[in-house]
C-alpha cells in the first residue's frame, strides 16, 4: 500500500530491487540493511567463529603439512601417466579414451635428502573443455607441475596452465615429458617457455626445469625433489591440525551403490568419521571416509585428499567445506544456501515469464 502511494506497482509476491526496500524502510521508520550473499554466509559462519584463507590458532599450533602439487599441461602431454609412475599405479587404463575427465587426488611419499616426505597430487584433465577445473586446481594448491611434452611442445594449454598458475601465483615447476620419444627437442621447450617468464635455472632463472619420462620412469625422483625443495625454499606449509576440519571439494559424484562421494582436500584442522560437514548447499555426517587406495580411515589431517561418504547430496566441485558443530547447524547452512539458490532462480524465471506475457500481449 505504502509502495503503490508512491506510485510503484507492486504485488505482494513480487521481489523487489534494494532501492525500493530501502525506500519502504524510509517511509515506514525501519532500518533496512541490505547484505549481500557473501556478507550473510560470513555473518552466519562467524557465529560459529569460522573464517577461511588463513591459518588459525597461534605459531606454537601451526604445525609442517605436506605440499599440494597439481599436475596440468596440455592434453595428452603425459600427466596421468607421470602420476601413474610416481603411485606405481594405474589410473589410466579406467579412463574412457585415455582422456582424463575430473581431477583426480592423491598423497604419495618422497625423500628429500634422505628424509622421508610426503606430497599431494593433484590430477588435471588437459582437454581445452576443461579450463574452469583447470582454473580451480590451480587456486587450491602450493605448486604447479608443468608437464610440456618435448616432441610436441608449448600448446594452447601449456599455456592456459602458466596463466592460471601465475594469476594464483603458485610456484611452478616444470616437467619436459617423454624425453624417450624420437624427435623429442627439450632444449626447444625451454626456449620457448622463455616467454612466459619461466627462464631455466641452467639459463640464469630461477624455474627448476626436469627432464623427465613417465613411461620409462627417468628422473622421477629429481622431480619430486624439485618439488620438495620449491616448497622449502619459497613457502610456509602450516596449518593447524587441532580444529575442525576446512577445506575444498575437489570432485564429487552420485555413486550408485555409496550415494554422493567427494573427494575433498583438507587445507586445515583434521576431518574425523563422524564429523557434521557441509560443502556448498551440501551436508551431512562423515560416515566413512577412504584413502587413494580405497582404504577405510578415520582422521584426515591437512594436505590429505580423502573420499568422503555421507553427503545427503552431491557438493559442487571447489565448493569450500567446513565442519561444523552440529547436524542441524551444518543442515541450517546448506538450507539457506540452497533457499538463496531458489530465490535467485524464482526471480529469473518471474522476469521471463513477464516478459513472455508482454509478447503475448
Ligand atoms: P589428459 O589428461 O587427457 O590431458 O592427458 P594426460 O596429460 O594425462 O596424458 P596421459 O598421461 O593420458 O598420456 C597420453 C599418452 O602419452 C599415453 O599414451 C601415454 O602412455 C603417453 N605417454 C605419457 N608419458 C610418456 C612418456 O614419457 N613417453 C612416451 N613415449 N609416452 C608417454
Ligand atoms: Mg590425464
Amino acid at each position: 500500500q505504502v509502495l503503490f502511494h508512491l506510485g510503484e506497482m507492486i504485488t505482494a509476491t513480487a521481489s523487489v530491487s534494494d532501492e525500493i526496500l530501502e525506500l519502504l524502510g524510509q517511509e515506514m521508520n525501519y532500518q533496512i540493511q541490505v547484505v549481500s550473499p557473501e556478507e550473510e554466509d560470513r555473518e552466519l559462519l562467524g557465529s560459529f567463529d569460522i573464517s577461511f584463507g588463513e591459518n588459525h590458532g597461534g605459531e606454537e599450533d601451526l604445525a609442517a603439512r605436506p605440499p599440494v602439487v597439481t599436475v596440468m599441461g596440455h592434453v595428452d602431454h603425459g600427466k596421468t601417466r607421470l602420476l601413474d609412475t610416481v603411485r606405481k599405479a594405474n589410473v589410466r587404463e579406467s579412463e574412457s579414451g585415455g582422456i582424463t575427465q575430473h581431477i583426480g587426488a592423491y598423497q604419495v611419499p618422497a625423500e628429500l635428502e634422505g628424509e622421508e616426505r610426503l606430497i599431494t597430487f593433484i590430477d588435471t584433465p588437459g582437454h581445452e573443455a576443461f579450463t574452469a577445473m583447470r582454473a580451480r586446481g590451480a587456486k587450491s594448491t602450493d605448486i604447479a607441475i608443468i608437464v610440456v611434452a618435448a616432441d610436441d611442445g608449448v600448446m594452447p594449454q601449456t599455456v592456459e596452465a602458466i596463466n592460471h598458475a601465475q594469476a594464483a601465483d603458485v610456484p611452478i615447476v616444470v616437467a619436459v615429458n617423454k624425453i624417450d620419444v624420437e624427435g623429442a627437442n627439450p632444449a626447444k621447450v625451454r626456449q620457448q617457455l622463455t616467454e612466459y617468464n619461466l627462464v631455466a635455472e641452467e639459463y640464469g632463472g630461477d624455474t627448476m626445469f626436469v627432464d623427465i619420462s613417465a613411461k620409462q620412469g627417468t628422473n622421477i625422483e629429481s622431480l619430486l625433489e624439485a618439488v620438495l625443495l620449491t616448497a622449502d625454499a619459497a613457502l610456509d606449509l602450516r596449518a593447524n591440525p587441532d580444529m575442525e576440519a576446512q577445506g575444498v571439494a575437489i570432485e564429487a559424484h552420485l555413486d550408485r551403490g555409496r550415494g554422493p562421494v567427494a573427494t575433498v582436500l583438507v587445507q586445515r584442522g583434521t576431518l574425523h568419521v563422524g564429523d557434521s560437514i557441509v560443502a556448498g548447499d551440501a551436508s551431512g555426517r562423515v560416515r566413512r571416509m577412504l584413502d587413494e587406495h580405497g582404504a577405510d580411515i578415520t582422521a584426515a589431517t591437512p594436505s590429505r585428499p580423502v573420499q568422503v561418504i555421507g553427503f545427503t547430496s552431491v557438493p559442487g566441485a571447489g565448493d569450500t567445506f567446513l565442519v561444523v558443530d552440529e547436524d542441524r547447524v551444518a543442515r541450517q547452512i546448506a538450507d539457506r544456501r540452497r533457499a538463496r539458490e531458489r530465490n535467485a532462480e524464482l526471480a529469473s524465471r518471474r522476469k521471463r515469464v513477464s516478459l513472455e506475457d508482454l509478447d503475448a500481449a
